[in-house]
């Protein structure tokens, strides 16, 4: 059944991740090959749908991470040409992409999330939003790109911030991510930016954060964690892997869901490879599951 199955693996794109996304897709591919399947590399262009009604592949393998290929728009160019793709479907890709959007559903199923609104670039020079520290963060992008942390005493600049922009209430304490797979948490991680926050740098550089898994929490934070992440997973509809992102506020013991990422990076030094890993599971079991895994609606 898995051999000689044709897997055209999409990469790259022209969002702010493409790079990690190159990372993500050849990593895959590789371990895709190795297994015994037909690979196709396919650095995604706007000719994505011409490339793959020519290739004709059994699965799209979406190793795309950022806009189009994270938030619903690659999802629903496979659902139109009817190839089965792995990850989550068009409309949980695109309301997980929108954070404001996805919060109301994460408060909705009880998860706490930072104080948080949707202000336009305009609003923003008026007016200081809240009492600082708080973060400034782009509605719909990933990887830490374009998120500012405003500390008392800053001198930010807005000039290359987009039109609208989340800005949220700084959640002080630790970063604690939890990969859910096939609706199950697999367990959460710690990560140690070495220094200042967990930025692009510190994401993909590597000996810039360090990482501890299993997140060395009480037995009861660490199960709350997992069934948050399990909370959001399922009420954005997801399918296949997730990987949910938190701050752990550890005075008050609670944990502030940031987002949910549909896309979670397949990178050596992404979380959810780790984090499966320490449950028994292989990067190679990982790929070929979200093979099987793949679908389009019926
Ligand atoms: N409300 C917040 N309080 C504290 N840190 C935050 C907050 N929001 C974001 N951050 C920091 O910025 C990083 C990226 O934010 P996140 O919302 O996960 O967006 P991205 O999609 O870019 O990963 C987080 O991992 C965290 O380190
Ligand atoms: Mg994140």
């Amino acid at each position: 059944m898995t051999k000689g199955r044709h897997i055209a693996v999409l990469m790259g794109g022209w969002s702010a991740e493409r790079e990690v996304s190159l990372v993500s897709g050849k990593a895959v591919s590789k371990a895709l090959g190795e297994i015994g399947f037909r690979v196709s590399e396919i650095d995604v262009q706007r000719d994505i749908a011409a490339v793959l009604a020519r290739i004709k592949p059994d699965v799209a393998f979406n190793a795309l991470h950022g806009r189009w290929g994270e938030d619903g728009a690659i999802q629903g160019l496979l659902e139109i040409l009817n190839i089965p793709y792995t990850h989550s479907g068009v409309l949980a890709s695109a309301v997980a992409m929108d954070k404001p959007v996805a919060k109301h559903l994460f408060a909705g199923v009880g998860i706490p999330c930072a104080e948080g609104r949707v202000l336009s670039r305009d609003e923003l020079l008026q007016e200081e939003p809240m009492a600082r520290p708080f973060v400034v963060k782009p509605l719909n992008e990933g990887s830490s790109v374009g998120v500012h942390i405003v500390q008392p005493g800053d001198n930010w600049d807005l000039s290359d911030a987009p039109s609208r922009v989340l800005v949220e209430r700084y959640i002080p304490g630790r970063e604690i991510q939890v990969a859910v797979m096939d609706g199950r948490a697999l367990g959460a991680i710690e990560i140690r930016p070495k220094s200042g926050f967990y930025d692009y740098a510190a994401k993909y550089t590597a000996g810039l954060a360090v990482h501890v898994m299993p997140a060395p929490l009480a037995a009861k934070a660490y199960d709350r964690v997992l069934d948050y992440a399990e909370r959001a997973h399922h009420v954005l509809g997801c399918r296949g892997v997730t990987r949910t992102d938190f701050r752990y506020h550890e005075a008050a013991d609670e944990f502030y869901i940031l987002e949910t990422n549909t896309q979670p990076g397949m990178t050596p030094l992404s979380l959810v490879p780790e984090i499966a890993a320490h449950k028994g599971i292989s990067f190679a079991d990982l790929v070929a599951w979200l093979v099987d895994d793949a679908g389009v609606q019926r």
